[in-house]
């Protein structure tokens, strides 16, 4: 499980002193911005996300090598944040502005933008002027006048119409004249389309270029150094005194106690709650793992207490309220005897910074209210630690290989913390998490078995709370629902629906239905994210 932090409290972050090595995004609001930072992690470098409020102030705390402004969904024709501070493009630092991220440079250094009259959106081709420094020689084909042409995607409606005074087009289409523009001499560039994304297949070479050749940023980003570097700090902040963790058994949980267990020895205390609502043989997996690799666990038998608390609860909101609060109260109670306790660990990742940054702002609807975010009350007497909370997942998984945690446990699917009750739609009985437990396993088992667990985001099984008639051996039946959901997705805020092939599909269903009592019919869930989400509640 993972929780933001709290007001006022010390946390665990990596990104002290880092000059010139890291890169500063600015995020206006665009549905890319995260992935811009994962890309240039990608090459090795760090990058942080802030609003733009935050940029001055970033910008000298960070000492980044460059700049990047996201897009967004406002037009910089009306919008509030159409001016950064003035720092950002006084400071010497490379600047690459992205969609309205270049309209708002345009704007800053004395040109003009003009309204579009629709949005130009989707895949685009476009054309190389200027030899600029950032596209030389970066193309997907070119024309019969030998000019290079890009594939690229392009979402906006706006556009540059007088190009600022230094700068020049380089690149452009036939209904967008300035596509790309370049100051060569401050280093300041700015692109009409997304880089980041992966239908501008030169994106990546793009943002190399930018960030390793032109702003001269050093990839320094490894694992090796991401392991050394939390190591040393967490070793640092807890030198003396116990640090106690809320382990879920998720990946980042698992990864955040070897980790401390690495930095603090036997200064660390794991308390895991068995809830009752973990998948077949999960709690005795995690346990398992968790001697293997010598950390000292305390498990909490709770299971009764969850399923007693969700009698008769149906609404999703609620049980996720109601888990919420019995788990603090588990935890609550199992902390209070422990003696010298310094520390609160927690295994908070960056997307959950990320994400509750932009709910604080209003820039996200709460759609469910993720319990893990936002979980322990207030007054836990303890500051946070959250040694991960900079690493996206892929970094996480990394981290977590180097320190020796085995394969099955880092690949394994993200389960939601309010765990199977979510997945039992309706009320919570024990005879229900038998039936979806039960399915569920079988599921994942001929998944793995045909290599396609490890290529899905997320798979497991629901049940629903109705019946349907059917013949077993001769006789009719009438049993439950089962739905099988699998999804392919990047970050889980969109997700497709996986094309799995019939014939395992067929042999799942088949299983399910001979070998779980009590269900006779299996159908399979191909709604994409949006409009339906991953889970069911
Ligand atoms: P949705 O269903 O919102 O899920 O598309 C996106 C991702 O979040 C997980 N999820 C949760 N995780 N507590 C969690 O810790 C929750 O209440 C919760 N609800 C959904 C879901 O499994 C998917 O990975």
């Amino acid at each position: 499980m993972t929780l933001t932090s709290r007001k006022n409290l010390p946390i665990t972050t990596l990104t002290e002193s880092l000059p010139g090595r890291s890169v500063l995004i600015l995020d206006f609001g665009s549905q890319y911005t995260q992935l811009i930072a994962r890309r240039v992690r990608e090459l090795g470098i760090y990058s942080e996300i802030h609003v733009p409020e935050r940029g001055a102030e970033r910008l000298r705390a960070l000492r980044p090598a460059a700049l990047i402004l996201s897009g967004g969904p406002r037009s910089v024709c009306t919008s509030s944040t159409r001016r950064v501070s003035e720092p950002l493009f006084t400071a010497g630092v490379p600047v690459l502005g992205l969609c309205y991220g270049m309209q708002l440079m345009a704007l800053h250094c004395g040109g003009e933008v003009a309204r579009g009259t629709g949005r130009e959106y989707g895949p685009a081709r476009v054309r190389m002027r200027g030899h600029s420094r950032l596209l030389r020689d970066i193309q997907d084909a070119s024309n019969e006048q030998g000019h290079g042409l890009l594939d690229v995607w392009m979402s906006h409606g706006d556009q540059v119409s007088v190009l600022p005074p230094g700068f020049k087009s380089i690149c452009s289409t036939e209904s967008c004249p300035v596509a790309g523009m370049a100051d060569e001499a401050r280093a300041f560039y700015g692109l009409q389309f997304h880089p980041e994304v992966v239908h501008t297949p030169q994106g990546l070479h793009l943002l190399r270029r930018f960030l390793l050749e032109i702003a001269s940023c050093e990839a320094h980003w490894t694992p090796e150094h991401v392991e050394q570097r939390l190591l040393g700090q967490l070793r640092l902040r807890t030198a003396s005194g116990r640090v106690l963790l809320a382990l879920s058994g998720g990946v980042d949980s698992m990864v955040s106690a070897v980790l401390l267990s690495r930095a603090v020895g036997e200064r660390l205390h794991c308390i895991f709650v068995d809830n009752g609502l973990l998948r077949r043989g999960e709690a005795e997996e995690v346990l398992a793992a968790c001697a293997s690799l010598d950390i000292p666990v305390q498990r909490v038998e709770a299971a009764e207490r969850f399923l007693g608390d969700l009698r008769g609860v149906t609404d999703p909101e609620e049980k996720r309220r109601v888990i919420g609060h019995r788990f603090i109260k588990e935890f609550e109670t199992a902390a209070k005897d422990l003696r010298d306790i310094r520390w609160l660990a927690q295994g908070t990742i960056y997307p959950d910074v990320i994400e509750s940054a932009a709910a604080g702002r209003g820039k996200a609807d709460a759609i469910k209210s993720h319990h893990n975010v936002g979980g322990l009350p207030e007054h836990m007497p303890w500051p946070l630690l959250e040694p991960l909370r900079d690493l996206f997942k892929d970094e996480v998984r990394r981290v977590g290989a180097r320190l020796g945690l085995p394969p099955e446990l880092l690949e394994r699917h993200p389960f939601p913390g309010p765990g199977l009750a979510v997945r039992v739609l309706g009320e919570v009985r024990a005879e229900s998490l038998r039936i979806l437990r039960h399915a569920d396993a079988l599921y994942l088992e001929e998944l793995r078995r045909a290599g396609w667990y490890q290529k899905l985001g997320q798979a497991f099984a629901v049940l629903l709370p109705v019946r349907t008639v059917g013949v077993k051996g001769d006789r009719r039946c009438y049993e439950q629902v089962i739905v099988l959901r699998a999804v392919c997705t990047e970050d889980f805020m969109t997700a497709h629906w996986a094309r799995l092939p019939a014939e395992l599909l067929e042999s799942c269903a088949g299983r399910i239905m001979n070998e779980v009592p009590g269900v006779n019919r299996v159908t399979y869930d191909i709604s994409n994210k949006p409009p339906a989400t991953i889970e069911w509640e």
